[in-house]
């Protein structure tokens, strides 16, 4: 078992990391002191399908009285309709104040079950359960909860910390080799950003696997946590260390319909754009560059953006981004793996190249 304690005063909760631990979820949350007996279980339908048994099960076992909310799958249901749904269906099934959010499922329940929670009867507690690479190491772990709008990615949202994370391996077994690879584009991230030492162990993986050690993602979790607690609501310039890749990769995830790429997808094609003015303003070696790009293709994930996602549909939605401030650009770059900073240098006319740079094959 690993355990990371996220420190935020208050709001201080674990994320607990073990093989086997969906099934002893129940037990889990009972040894909190969170309170009421009543559990909304939020999920996909294709999550489900393969854990909620299980998870409800253990929820009753440990004599809590649980619901299942099911919603359907993919980035299409995080939308406000969406979450007054749930909050609705919430209600006739007599939750309250006391109650508490269960959201099993990758970052998609995550974000929209956290924004459920944020808002019920004006907050109530939320128990994270992440199922995919992106929730395990990422999504279920900070607090952001949201929903996205026609503008843009997660344009309406709070910050919600959860009261307790509880992350098994084992549920990553049912994931389809895409949604699989697609979460290592956030690790990856974290690697180099912070833990050059790490892009070694993610390179002994095996993508046709299914199996991530949980010391790996506890060691995810942890960079998050620190970063997290450094600066919880993204003012001090360090949580904003997280987008690396997020700017650009956010605007082609925005440019093009729901389910024609999955989010880390467009991460790794962001992640490809940020290496690339990374190079051109501060000098980050080619070689470095070179090998975190030879860690994303290993996971299979898009390094060439398609022509028919255009340029300037992308720049529109680049300008609704929230990391601009006051019409400038605060983006992520990379001096050498293992550390980033913020910059201001980066410009309009960058962005675009940087656009059309991934419309090469990589050398
Ligand atoms: P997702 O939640 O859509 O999951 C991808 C697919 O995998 C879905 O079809 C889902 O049904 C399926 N799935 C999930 N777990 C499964 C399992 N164990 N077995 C079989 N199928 C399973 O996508 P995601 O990549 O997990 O999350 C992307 C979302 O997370 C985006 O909306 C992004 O904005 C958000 N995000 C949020 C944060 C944050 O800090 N809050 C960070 C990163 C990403
Ligand atoms: N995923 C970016 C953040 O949590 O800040």
């Amino acid at each position: 078992m690993s355990l990371v304690h996220v420190n935020l005063a208050e709001r201080s909760y674990d994320v607990v990391v073990e093989s086997g631990l969906l099934g002893r979820a129940g037990a889990a949350i009972s040894e909190t002191s969170l309170g009421g007996r009543r559990a909304a279980l939020i999920s996909d339908e294709r999550v489900a399908g393969f854990h909620s048994e299980v998870l409800l099960d253990s929820l009753a076992a440990a004599g809590f009285r649980p619901s299942l909310h099911v919603i359907a799958a993919g980035e299409a249901s995080k939308t406000m309709a969406q979450a007054e749904g749930l909050c609705r269906e919430m209600i006739r099934a007599g939750h309250d104040r006391r109650s508490l959010v269960v959201a099993l499922g990758g970052g998609v329940v995550g974000d929209l079950a956290g924004f459920v929670a944020a808002i019920f009867f004006r907050g109530i507690p939320l128990v994270q359960i992440p199922t995919t690479i992106v929730a395990q190491v990422d999504s279920s772990v900070g607090g952001k909860t949201g929903v996205n709008v026609g503008e843009g990615k997660n344009l309406l949202g709070c910050f919600h910390q959860a009261h307790l994370v509880l992350v098994d391996p084992q549920t990553l077994r049912t994931l389809p080799q895409r949604e699989f690879c697609e979460g290592f584009a956030e690790a990856i991230k974290h690697a180099a950003i912070r833990d050059s030492a790490m892009l070694g162990e993610l390179a002994a993986l095996d993508p046709d696997s299914r199996e991530v050690p949980a010391e790996l993602i506890a060691r995810n979790i942890a960079i998050k946590a620190r970063i997290v607690e450094a600066d919880e609501h993204e003012t001090r310039g360090i949580r904003a260390l997280l987008n690396f890749g997020h700017t650009i990769g956010h605007g082609i995830e925005a440019a093009i319909p729901y389910g024609q790429m999955l989010h880390g997808e467009a991460i790794a094609l962001g992640l490809r754009a940020a290496l690339f003015l990374s190079q051109r303003h501060c000098q980050l070696a080619p070689d470095a560059s070179r090998s975190l790009l030879g860690l994303l293709e290993k996971f299979r994930l898009p390094l060439v953006l398609d022509e028919e996602i255009a340029t300037p549909t992308i720049m529109g939605k680049l300008a609704r981004d929230k990391k601009f401030s006051a019409g400038k650009i605060r983006f992520v770059l990379l001096d050498a793996p293992g550390h980033a900073y913020v910059s201001d240098v980066v410009t309009q006319e960058d962005l675009r190249d940087a656009i059309e740079h991934l419309r090469q094959e990589p050398e």
